[in-house]
């Protein structure tokens, strides 16, 4: 059934049916078995109590059967740290507009596991901005591919939306005054129209919402003295952000680091990344290790 979003309870129970085979999938797949893990490395936060405490006992029951390390790892260190999979390697220090359902900011790194958050935003997360408008254009959830995949076909100066914060000095961002742009026009046009011009709605709002993220993250850049901006998050897999942040970035001769589509939305591999950076560190978590469904970006478990 499909019910527009997450509902936490289901989420935890899914959580537990699925944790066992998955993780034997997975080893299966890489052709290793338990006995070839150095270390375990799990979410602990941010995110939803229930599936986080089901992965963080999972974990927790795996490292002391096998007697072996533990690390609790931000589900947001996760996503930036999707950038280094595939052997990638990034010069320090480098910008990340991290991207997603729940976040949106501009992070500098100076080094390994070192964050700063220079701005972010101050109401929705932009995924979850593409998320509502998707519900309001009644298109299934997730709605972020939906709205890239039909943007596409779409006329992206269709409507002006308005572009919060642009102007402003800072690097904070807000997205609810985009989506109640697009209820207030899709209102006014009525169903019918609305349905007829979905293209060019979707193509005007995907614009709107990426033009700020691109413009704040390369002035953030120049502001700091920075030639190198990765992406991370599930809306880093957007195409005209991708597309877009390369060619305004090429105009201040900055690179561009991109993870690739697979590890831009939620994975395992991004956590497992953070671990091997914890255990070379010799940076264990006890086994008293608990889980915050707010944690932030530097902080740890
Ligand atoms: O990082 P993620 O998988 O989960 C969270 O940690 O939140 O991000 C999910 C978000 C959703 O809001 C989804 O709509 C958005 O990423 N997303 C996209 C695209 N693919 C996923 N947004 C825009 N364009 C996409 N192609
Ligand atoms: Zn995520």
């Amino acid at each position: 059934m499909n019910f527009g979003g997450v509902v936490p309870e289901l989420a935890s129970r899914a959580h537990v049916r699925k944790i066992i085979p998955i993780v034997r999938e997975a080893l299966s797949r890489a052709g290793i078995g338990l006995q070839d893990i150095d270390g375990i490395a799990v979410t602990c936060g941010p995110g939803l109590i229930g599936a986080l405490l089901v992965g963080l006992n999972y974990a927790k029951g795996l490292s002391l059967a096998l007697d072996l390390p533990l690390a609790g790892v931000n589900h947001m260190e996760g996503h930036i740290y999707a950038n280094f999979l595939n052997g990638h390697s990034i010069s320090f220090p480098f910008l990340c507009l991290v991207v997603s359902g729940g976040h949106t900011q501009i992070v500098v790194m100076q080094d390994h596991l070192r964050y700063r958050i220079l701005g972010e935003t101050r109401d929705d997360a932009v995924g979850e901005a593409f998320d509502k408008v998707a519900k309001l254009l009644q298109l299934p959830y997730p709605g972020g591919p939906q709205v890239d995949r039909l943007a596409e076909e779409g006329n992206p100066h269709f409507v002006e939306f308005p572009r919060a914060l642009i102007k402003k000095a800072d690097f904070d961002f807000s997205y609810s005054g985009l989506k109640t742009a697009v209820l207030n026009l899709t209102r006014e046009m009525g169903p019918e129209k609305s349905r007829q011009h979905l293209n060019d709605i979707c193509a005007s709002f995907q614009r709107a919402a990426v033009e700020v993220l691109v413009k704040k993250t390369v002035e953030a850049a120049r502001t700091h003295q920075i030639k190198r901006i990765a992406l991370a998050g599930g809306v880093a897999a957007n195409s005209l952000l991708r597309r877009w942040m390369r060619d305004e970035a090429a105009r201040y001769h900055m690179k561009v680091i991109l993870p690739s589509l697979e590890y831009c939305t939620d994975n395992a591999a991004m956590i497992a990344r953070v671990g091997l950076e914890y255990f070379s560190r010799q940076h264990y978590s006890s086994r008293d290790l608990n889980v915050y469904p707010s944690l932030r970006l530097g902080e740890s478990c």
